[in-house]
This record gives C-alpha cells, structure tokens and sequence, in this order.
C-alpha cells in the first residue's frame, strides 16, 4: 500500500495556524514555507509532504486526489460545493464570519435590483435566493470593501474577523451569513485506498483540536 500522504494547506493566515497544529502532531516542514518559494515542502516525517497553493485551490486538488487531504476555510468549502470530498473535521481556526456589510450611511435603495460584490458569488447568490430576492452580483477578487466606497456595489459578503477593516472604510456589518472556521478535508479514494495512514492521522488531529 502506498502510505503518503501530500497535505494541501492554504497559504496565509490559514498556514500560520496550520503549522502550529501540525507541530503539535510532530509533523514539521524542513524548510520554512514563510521564507521559500517552493511549493512542495518535504516535513521530518518521511512519508508526509505537505503543498502550499491558493486557498479557493486546495478543494480542487484534494478532490482530484493530487493531494490526499487538505486545510481550507469553511468559506472556500462552501464556494466549491459539491459532495467530493469528506470534511471530517473543523479545525477551529481561522475563525471569523461570513457577513453582509455595506455603508454607514446607505441610501435605503432605489427600485433597481441591489448589488452585492463578493469572491463568494454561489454562497451569496443562495443566501438572497433563500430570502427570495433576486440581487445582482459583481465577482471581485479581494479588497471588497472597496466596492461600496466607490459606488462599485450597494453591498459586499466578505469575512470579517475583528471588523476593523469595514470600520476603517465606514462599513458596517448589516447580517452575518454564517460562522467559518478551517476544515480538515480528505479526498474519498484516499480515504479508503490509505485508511492505515488517514485514519490515524485524523484520530491525532482530532485530540490536538479538542
Ligand atoms: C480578510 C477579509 C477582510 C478582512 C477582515 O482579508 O477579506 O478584508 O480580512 O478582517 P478584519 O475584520 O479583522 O479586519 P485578508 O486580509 O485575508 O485579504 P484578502 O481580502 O486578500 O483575502
């Protein structure tokens, strides 16, 4: 049986908490991912690697198998949708929400449709779907609380964690969608065709989030 295991790990905020959790699991990088341009990291433990991609990536990679699990935003995991891979655990870092913001002080609209910037365009599409109104969506790649200011958007989905960054751009926080945290995500073959390695490895991820 081939037993190793390539860990996908979103590069970031996501990353700095990862490493700790990994650490506590004995599992270390030989370089640091921080100061390197590399991409794929060789760790202390000989049968596991670990690859450092684009959060909105790391879904991809694991469902396809390149990778066999994966560290990823529950924000990201919801975009991807699907039911491709297992999300056996939550990680319970990174937390922070998933909020409908706009300006302090919004002209409450005209008769036209609102629109809503976001990176998160299917999440937000089935948030207003399930309210039963129809919005208009502008896909931006970052820097969301931008739109409003600028007349881009009346409205933007985007995390916030302390708020600081909607109050720096006289944002306020309207509704919070939903709680996110990091998922631990495994691809479905893997979890079968390697269950000796997998398995064991949740197990002690597991005690180390408790
Ligand atoms: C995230 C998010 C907000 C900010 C929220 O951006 O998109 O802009 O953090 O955090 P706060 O409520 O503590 O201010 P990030 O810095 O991760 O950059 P990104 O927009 O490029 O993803």
């Amino acid at each position: 049986m081939n037993k190793e295991i390539t860990i996908a790990v979103s590069k970031g905020r996501i990353l700095e908490q990862s490493l700790p959790l990994l650490e506590k699991l004995n599992i270390r990088p030989l370089e640091d991912p921080h100061s390197s341009r590399k991409l794929v990291f060789a760790t202390n433990e000989p049968n596991i690697k670990l690859i450092i991609i684009r959060a909105s990536d790391v879904p991809t990679y694991v469902e396809y198998g390149a990778a066999d699990v994966g560290i990823a935003g529950k924000d990201v995991l919801m975009e991807y949708g699907g039911d491709g891979l297992y999300e056996p655990l939550d990680l319970g870092i990174c937390r922070c929400r998933l909020s409908l913001a706009g300006a302090e002080k919004r002209h409450s609209g005209g008769s036209g449709r609102l629109r809503i910037a976001t990176k998160y365009v299917l999440t937000t599409r089935d948030y207003f779907a399930n309210q039963g109104k129809q919005v208009e969506i502008i896909k931006l790649y970052g820097s969301m609380e931008l739109a409003p200011v600028l007349g881009l958007a009346d409205l933007i989905v985007d995390l916030v964690e302390s708020g600081n960054t909607l109050k720096a751009n006289g944002l306020v926080e309207i509704e919070k969608i939903t709680d996110i945290s990091s998922r631990l995500v495994v691809n479905k073959a893997s979890m079968k065709m390697k269950q000796e390695v997998i398995r064991p490895f949740i197990e002690r991820l597991r005690d180390v989030v408790r």
